[in-house]
């Protein structure tokens, strides 16, 4: 079985309880999540501001899961081996946030430290933009909301995109996740996982519900 067809949860911690953050990755853990999903932003690639690689840091000495780091950061180069050296499993990057001859360089950097490395899409980039990335990634992500905030709307209209990611990676690199981010629950979660995602964050859906094992579990079954 190809790695990519087993759906994995990824708890985007954006929405935890940062005062008690070990304690939400925990039970997030003990409920069931695969990975943890950690959202990094810098106030000028998208219009918020929330955490950096000393919570990576204290992350990857609290915890051993996945900890799959998504940067919302401009020319994030600059900092992928940081995220690297601090405990990233998988450092993942947006294509909008590089100029082109930086994307590969980037990914360089995260293959030099040994990491998994992804490369995120907005809602209104194109999938073709990935093409030239596809042979050397290990997931790609498809934002289903405008990144920067959780608590977003799914997007229904990227759904066909996520179709068309799967569909290029099935061709090129048949290994490669497809990950998805912004809005997932129970509901959207069909329709993601039917055109092809694998690895679901969730923020809202999973840590504002009281039973994170419950909620879960809705998203994986649905
Ligand atoms: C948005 C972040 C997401 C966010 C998802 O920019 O990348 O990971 O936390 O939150 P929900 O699941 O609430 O849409
Ligand atoms: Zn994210």
């Amino acid at each position: 079985m190809l790695i990519c067809s087993q759906t994995k949860i990824a708890p985007s911690i954006l929405s935890a309880d940062f005062a008690r953050l070990g304690a939400e990755c925990e039970d997030v853990i003990a409920g069931g999540a695969d990975w943890l999903h950690v959202d990094v932003m810098d106030g000028i690639f998208v219009p918020n501001i929330s955490i950096g690689i000393p919570v990576v840091q204290s992350l990857r000495k609290a915890t051993d899961a996945f900890l799959d780091v998504h940067l919302m950061i401009d020319r994030p180069q600059r900092y992928v081996e940081d995220f690297c050296r601090a405990g990233a499993d998988l450092v993942c990057f947006h294509v909008e946030a590089c100029q082109p001859q930086d994307i590969f360089a980037a990914i360089k950097l995260v293959m030099k430290n040994e990491k998994l490395v992804g490369l995120a899409i907005k809602p209104q980039t194109p999938a073709a933009v990935l093409l030239p990335y596809m042979d050397y990634i290990d997931l790609a992500l498809v934002m289903t909301v405008e990144p920067g905030f959780g608590g977003q709307s799914f997007m229904y209209e990227q759904v066909d995109k996520i179709k068309l990611v799967r569909q290029m990676l099935d061709e090129l690199n048949p290994d490669c996740h497809v990950e998805v981010d912004g809005g997932i629950d129970p509901h959207t979660a069909a329709a993601v996982k039917a055109a092809g995602a694998n690895v679901l964050v969730a923020g809202s859906a999973v840590f504002n519900k009281p039973d994170r094992a419950e909620a879960i579990a809705a998203i994986r079954n649905a």
